[in-house]
C-alpha cells in the first residue's frame, strides 16, 4: 500500500554570509546533499532563495517529511524555520523535482502566509 502524502511549506532566514558567488556556492553544497537524501526517501519539491530568505516546498511520506525537517530546522544555516501550510495532498505538484532551486525569486515574503505554497508554485510556473 502506498503511504499517504503530505506536502509541506515553511521559510527561514538565511545565515549564509558573504558574497553573492560565495553564498551561492553554499547553497550548491546543500543542494547536492539534499538531492540525494531526497531522492532516497522520495521527497520531491523546490526550494527558493532571495534576499536573505528561503521557502521551500517538501512532499513525501508524513514520517519522512517528520524526519526532514528535523534535519532541516537544526541546520545552523539558517533560522527562524516557519512552518506555513501542512497537509494531505492527493498527488505531488512537483513529481519530476527531486529538488528544484529557484534563486532570486521574486521576494518571498514571510506574511501573507496561508498562501505561500500558491505563490512559489507561481513563481515555478513563470520560470518553467
Ligand atoms: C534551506 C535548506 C533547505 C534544505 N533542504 C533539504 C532537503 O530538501 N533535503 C535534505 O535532505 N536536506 C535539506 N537540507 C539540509 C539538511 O538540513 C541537512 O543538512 C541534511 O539533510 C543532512 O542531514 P543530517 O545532518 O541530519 O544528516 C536543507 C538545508 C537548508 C538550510
Amino acid at each position: 500500500m502506498t503511504r499517504p502524502l503530505q506536502r509541506l511549506t515553511y521559510f527561514s532566514q538565511s545565515l549564509i554570509r558573504g558574497p553573492d558567488w560565495f553564498i551561492e556556492g553554499e547553497i550548491a553544497r546543500l543542494l547536492a546533499v539534499a538531492r540525494d537524501r531526497n531522492r532516497q526517501m522520495a521527497i520531491t519539491g523546490m526550494l527558493l532563495f532571495n534576499d536573505g530568505c528561503f521557502a521551500q516546498i517538501l512532499e513525501g511520506a508524513a514520517e519522512d517529511l517528520d524526519t526532514l525537517l528535523r534535519s532541516i530546522t537544526a541546520d545552523p544555516r539558517h533560522a527562524g524555520v516557519t512552518v506555513m501550510q501542512r497537509g494531505l495532498i492527493d498527488i505531488r505538484a512537483f513529481p519530476d523535482w527531486n529538488m528544484h532551486y529557484i534563486a532570486h525569486a521574486a521576494p518571498i515574503g514571510a506574511k501573507g502566509g496561508p498562501g505561500l505554497f500558491e505563490r512559489l508554485s507561481g513563481v515555478a510556473q513563470a520560470r518553467a
